[in-house]
């Protein structure tokens, strides 16, 4: 994002009013709208939301499942979108022409998706191309700018997501010898292992420096991973794995592969946020886990499982700070904004851009 970008973001501001109103009385006026919208109004929410948001979704899901549904969704003209602004501009960009797609608050970004800007990629990829000629297919997560998305989608690659990451990795090795995956080394070098890369096969670009962090020959490198990371998932230590193993010898752990590498690999499973929520459902009565993701979802499963003994993987853990910017007073604000015609939050995404994203998108869903 640059400057102007978060300027713009930063622009609209929650009203004096919506900070002050008593909780019942934001609950009635969302209410309120969603009855009188009906299906005019859609809300998908991601697992990350707080409760209070989430309890007004009219579906909740991982980032595959909400990217799946904003392409199938034909009938709302209004899609507000509770979770971070690249999920919302993927919305945006699967949806028709006559629907509107808004975030309830603009500042909700994504510190990984700011790990990867174009100047950075389009210096990256003349660097890459030099060194390994036409041998590189680009993937990238779906947390990624539409830009990177169309950067992606023009030189033949897709996106991914958690939940298909080990798929999309097989579909560019059927087409490319050499990947170049943005913008989470994490997710890339989990699912790279996990298909049998070795990490020795593996090289990390340093956007900051604009070199290619390798100890052996260049052409043994099989994957390349952008270094960025997620802010949340990497607080969960080897450390924190030792203390469960110690303190709850039979306790399983399970967590999410943007989590480090050697923190994936002590653990008894890993897996994306579906699977993490399918694992905890399956999971004997009476059974043990310690989850190492995001903390408001980790929360909700220990209420919808008072049969199991849950806990986070890391005890000082916070949720995402920028899924928490979405919170009733926002969601009510934007539903009333729209209610009154306003077009403010809502997302618009440069043609260009979304041309091209759209593909790298489209490539990703034919494949799920
Ligand atoms: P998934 O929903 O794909 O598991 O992604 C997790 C995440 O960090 C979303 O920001
Ligand atoms: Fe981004 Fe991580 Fe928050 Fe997901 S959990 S929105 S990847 S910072």
């Amino acid at each position: 994002m640059n400057i102007f970008q978060t300027v713009e973001r930063q622009s609209n501001v929650l009203p004096e009013k919506y900070r002050n109103m008593a909780v019942d009385e934001l609950e009635d006026r969302v209410k309120a709208i969603k009855n009188k919208l009906g299906s005019k109004l859609f809300i998908p929410c991601h697992h990350y939301q707080k409760d209070e948001v989430v309890q007004f979704a009219d579906a909740t899901g991982d980032s595959l499942k909400l990217a799946q549904l904003s392409e199938e969704n034909r009938e709302a003209e209004h899609i507000v979108f509770c979770g971070v602004h690249f999920m919302a501009e993927t919305a945006e960009i699967l949806t028709a022409k006559n629907q509107n797609v808004y975030l309830p608050d603009m500042r909700a970004g994504c510190s990984m998706a700011d790990m990867a800007d174009m100047f950075q990629t389009e210096r990256a990829w003349t660097k890459l191309v030099e060194l390994f000629g036409e041998t590189i297919l680009p993937l990238t997560y779906v947390n990624s700018t539409a830009a990177i998305k169309s950067f992606v989608g023009q030189h033949g690659g897709a996106t991914v997501t958690s939940s298909n990451a080990a798929k999309m990795l097989k579909w560019a090795f059927n087409q490319k010898q050499r990947i170049l995956f943005l913008p989470d080394q994490h997710l890339g070098r989990n699912t790279a292992f996990h298909l049998g890369v070795g990490l020795d096969e593996m090289a990390v670009w340093n956007p900051i420096t604009d070199e290619l962090e390798f100890d052996g020959a260049a052409e043994k490198v099989k994957v390349i991973l952008w270094k960025g990371h997620c802010s949340v998932h990497e607080n969960f230590t080897a450390q924190n794995v030792a203390d469960i193993r110690m303190n709850y010898p039979t306790m399983k752990i399970i967590v999410h592969p943007e989590c480090k590498r050697e923190v994936v690999e002590l653990s008894d499973m890993a897996g994306s946020t579906n699977y993490i929520i399918e694992a905890i459902r399956n999971a004997e009565i009476g059974s043990s886990w310690a989850i190492g993701t995001e903390m408001n979802l980790v929360k909700r499963m220990i209420k919808q499982h008072p049969d199991k003994h849950i806990m986070s993987l890391n005890p000082h853990m916070c949720p995402c700070l920028t899924m928490n910017r979405i919170d009733l007073p926002h969601l009510a604000w934007c539903l009333e904004s729209i209610e009154q015609g306003s077009n403010m939050n809502k997302i618009n995404v440069a043609e260009n851009d979304a041309k091209y994203a759209k593909l790298a998108l489209e490539r990703m869903l034919a494949h799920v």
